[in-house]
Order: C-alpha cells, then structure tokens, then sequence
C-alpha cells in the first residue's frame, strides 16, 4: 500500500493535502514539510493512534461516564498545590491546579530544566517523577546536588519513548510529571522523527490524557524557534492549560517568568528570579533590582511604577534623541510597544513643542522588561525630552500617567499602590496626573506634584 503524506507548517502546525511555499493559515514562507501520515495501530491496540500506542490503552473513557450538573460537582477538595516558588505559584494563579499541563517554554540555557529540577526538592510530600531525554540518571543527579535538591520522593528517569514513559508513571503513579523536553520524545508507532509536528502533537496529546485521567499535574518544556515561539505546531498551545515563557537576556541574572495562557488565573502576572551558581533565587522585590546600577543626574532616564498583574512595580525607562543623518529617522523601542512609542514622540512633537520629528529616537525599559501599563507613558515622555533638551530630571522623583492625544495626563488605575511602592524605594516626590486629588492616601514623606499635560510635566520634572 503506498504511503499517505501529509503536509504541515511547523510553525503553526496548519494540515495541508499539498505543499506550497507559504502557509495557507500563518502566511510564512518555507515552513511547510511534508510528513508521512499516522501508521495504523499496532493490532490489539484499540486505543487508537492519539492514545500513544498499545500499553497507554486503559485510559480510555469509563463506560459510564455521563455529564454532570455544574452546581452538584464537589470542588472542596484541595485542588492547587504550591510549588514551592511563590513567584512560579503567582503566575500559575495562586499555586499548580492538580491535573494540568504546563507548558513552559524559552530560549536554551535560560534556565528551564533548573527551574523544574528545583521544584522538585520544594514540593515536598509529593512524589515527582522527572523523566529527561537531553541528560542521563547520572547527570541529573550531578545537578541536583549542585542546586541542593534533596532526593526523596524523586525519580528520575532518562528515556524519549512515550510508552515507556506512560508504563513508568502508571507504575510509580506520581503526583507531578515533569518533561524534559517534549521535543525529545517520540512515538515508535509513527514514522517521523522525535521533534516533527506530528510527534510532538501525539506525545503531548498522550500526556493530555495522562494528566485528565489520573490527576497528574504534567510540566512540559518546550524548546523555542529562532523567533520566539514555542517550536512545534501552535496547536501544542491550545492543548495544554498554561503556556509559560521563561525570559530574560543570558548575560544578565534575572529572568521573567510570564503566563501567555492560563486557563486558571490570569496572563498578567510576571514572576522575578535571579539565576545565581546555585540556581534560581526568587526576588520578591523586583523594584530593587530594577533600579540598582540607576545613573543619578544623567539625561535621558526616567522612573516609573506600572502595576504588573496585582503587583506595583518600579521601572527605569531610558531614551537617546540625536539629530539625525538619515532621510528616515531612525526609531526604536524595547519594552514600550513601538506604535505606542511613535504616538508618545509625535505628542512630544506637536503638544510639547519638541522638535523631536527629524531626530532618531531610541527607547529602552531596563532589565528586559515589557510595559504595556498606560501609566509608563508619561515617563517615557519624559524620558524622550530629557534626552532631547540633554537636562537631567529631577532625581528624587518618579512618575506615573497616561498620555493623551492632546498633550493632556490622565489618570490611571491603582493609585494608591503605586504611591506606596515610590515611597518606599525612598522617592521623595511623584509627579503624577492633577485629577482625582481626592481619595489618595498620601504615604508619609512623599510629595505630590500634580500636573495636567506634558507641559507642566516638562517643568516640574526637568532641572533646567
Ligand atoms: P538550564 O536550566 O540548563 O537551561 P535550559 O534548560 O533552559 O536550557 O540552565 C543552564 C544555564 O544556567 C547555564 O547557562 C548555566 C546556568 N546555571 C547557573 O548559572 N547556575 C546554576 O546553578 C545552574 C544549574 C545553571
Ligand atoms: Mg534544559
């Protein structure tokens, strides 16, 4: 019989009856590769192919499985567990919910497998079960020592083979799985090689089951693409209950753990930690962190608080403007979306009366991090001008407050914490938005300097 092929884009996992040079669905160019379709079931598997082969069957649907009524369903049992990273629990939504896939994703050597390896000496009674395809038995335990993970309760396990994999954790019957990576593993009943779309899409969908079934809770790392996103089909995505991007620049300690889906809690939350030679150490204040290294009485720097999920914190923003040589300035901005940089640079222009329009303008959020709070706005505003008119801004101050077309600040949400947070990193005054004066509680030793369009900020901020 001859072979079926299936087409597939590996970038978002699009199936297609021919090839073509650009996918039909994402519209990217060279991605589509042609993949022999599923084998047949080995005979006496009637599980089916999405089953991960014969000795997963078991799983199957209980005969008498019927719908249940959602106000009768008993939730009162314990149904998240922390992992023992307050931060890593932030973001999941106040602690893992038993019996969910995690996804988590990002760039070689940012620290995925410490950070997995590490949550299994914190969370403790719990038997854990960590199956790795890159490192043997041997090597992980090396790394286990080195992080100061104690032994007990965990399994380690090196193999790539799904079936296995599934035989040794219906045996051990662990409360936590964890993956290294889904990448590695593979299907034997299926022709394509360990990392094809196919493969990843059959070992995730075998996990799925194992997870739902037994009341496992699966931690899966993804390897990511050269752009960013997890490798593999984006169909791995809807799959899972979490996708979870580890971040952060490798020459620098910290990284930021950021939820891109959540079905139990919300995307908003960041998590902060420090990679140190005995791995990651949470930082439970990243303000500090943010600021250290700040330069005092320089142009072009500014600070900010932005509220990150349920959580204010202070950011440095920094801005070059130099006169340009090019017919096309140049602009560029990292950590502020750039359509939102370009609108705060033609404001600056036509409501500030800065000639910014001929300069090239470069903007930068310090420590790797992305703000998409409106209350950055204004800091960056002032950033652009103190960089522009090459005058520092007043050194004891920080800044929060939309930008509006017109010039003019508005007010943002959750005032009352962001001012807390500026006093106490020691800020002696906050320039801010001049309505809503009322209901603020203003902390002890903090100035407030209310202002109402960018004009007025210009003033109060930069020493002339
Ligand atoms: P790793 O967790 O192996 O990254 P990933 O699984 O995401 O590819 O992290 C490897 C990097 O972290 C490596 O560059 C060395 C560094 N590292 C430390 O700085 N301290 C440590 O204690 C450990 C274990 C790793
Ligand atoms: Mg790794």
């Amino acid at each position: 019989m001859k072979q079926k092929t299936i087409f597939f884009c590996t970038d978002c996992g699009n199936e297609a009856p021919k090839w073509s040079g650009q996918c039909a669905a994402c519209g990217a160019w060279n991605t589509v590769v042609e993949q022999p379709s599923y084998t047949k079931p080995k005979s006496g598997s009637s599980a089916g192919r999405s089953m991960g082969g014969s000795r997963s069957g078991g799983s199957a649907r209980a005969p008498g499985n019927r719908p249940g009524e959602l106000r009768s369903l008993d939730t009162s049992a314990e149904m998240r567990f922390s992992t023992g990273f307050c931060e890593l629990d932030r973001v999941l939504g106040g602690g893992a919910v038993l019996g969910s896939l995690v996804l988590v994703g990002g760039a070689p050597g940012i620290g995925k497998s410490t950070l997995l390896l590490q949550i299994c000496g914190l969370v403790g009674n719990s038997k854990v079960l960590y199956v790795s395809g890159e490192e043997s038995e041997r090597q992980i335990k090396m790394r286990a020592e080195r992080l100061g993970v104690q032994g007990g309760g965990v399994f380690v396990l090196a193999e790539t083979e799904i079936n296995e994999i599934l035989s040794s954790a219906s045996e051990l019957s662990p409360d936590i799985l964890i993956i290294d990576s889904i990448q590695t593993l593979y299907n034997p009943d299926l022709t394509t090689s360990p990392g094809s779309v196919g493969q990843v899409k059959d070992c995730t969908m075998s996990l799925l089951r194992l997870s739902k079934d037994k009341g496992v809770t699966v931690f899966l790392v993804g390897h990511v693409n050269k752009e960013g996103a997890i490798a593999g089909p984006k169909v791995l995505e809807h799959m899972v209950d979490c996708v979870l991007y580890f971040e952060g620049e490798r020459s620098m300690n910290y990284r930021i753990l950021r939820a891109a889906k959540n079905r139990y809690g919300s995307t908003n939350e960041i998590g902060v930690f420090e990679m140190l030679d005995t791995g990651l150490h949470e930082v439970m204040n990243p303000s500090e962190m943010l600021l250290s290294g700040r330069p005092e009485m320089t142009p072009g720097t500014c600070v900010t608080c932005v509220i990150e999920g349920t959580r204010p914190i202070l950011a440095e923003i920094q801005a070059l403007v130099t006169p340009s040589s090019a017919n096309m300035p140049r602009r560029n901005s990292n950590g502020i979306e750039y359509n939102r940089a370009m609108m705060l640079l033609a404001v600056l222009q036509q409501r500030g009366g800065l000639r910014v329009g001929g300069c090239d303008a470069y903007i930068n959020v310090i420590g790797g991090l992305s703000l998409d709070d409106p209350g950055a706005d204004l800091a960056t505003v002032l950033a652009l001008a103190s960089a522009y008119k090459d005058k520092p801004l007043r050194g004891d101050a920080a800044v929060f407050g939309e930008v509006g077309l017109t010039g003019e600040l508005r007010q943002v949400s959750q005032v009352n914490q962001r001012l807390t947070e500026i006093a106490r990193l020691g800020f002696k005054s906050c320039i801010m938005p001049g309505r809503q004066k009322n209901k603020l509680q203003t902390p002890d030793g903090l100035k407030l300097v209310h202002v109402n369009n960018i004009n007025e900020a210009i003033k109060a901020a930069i020493l002339e």
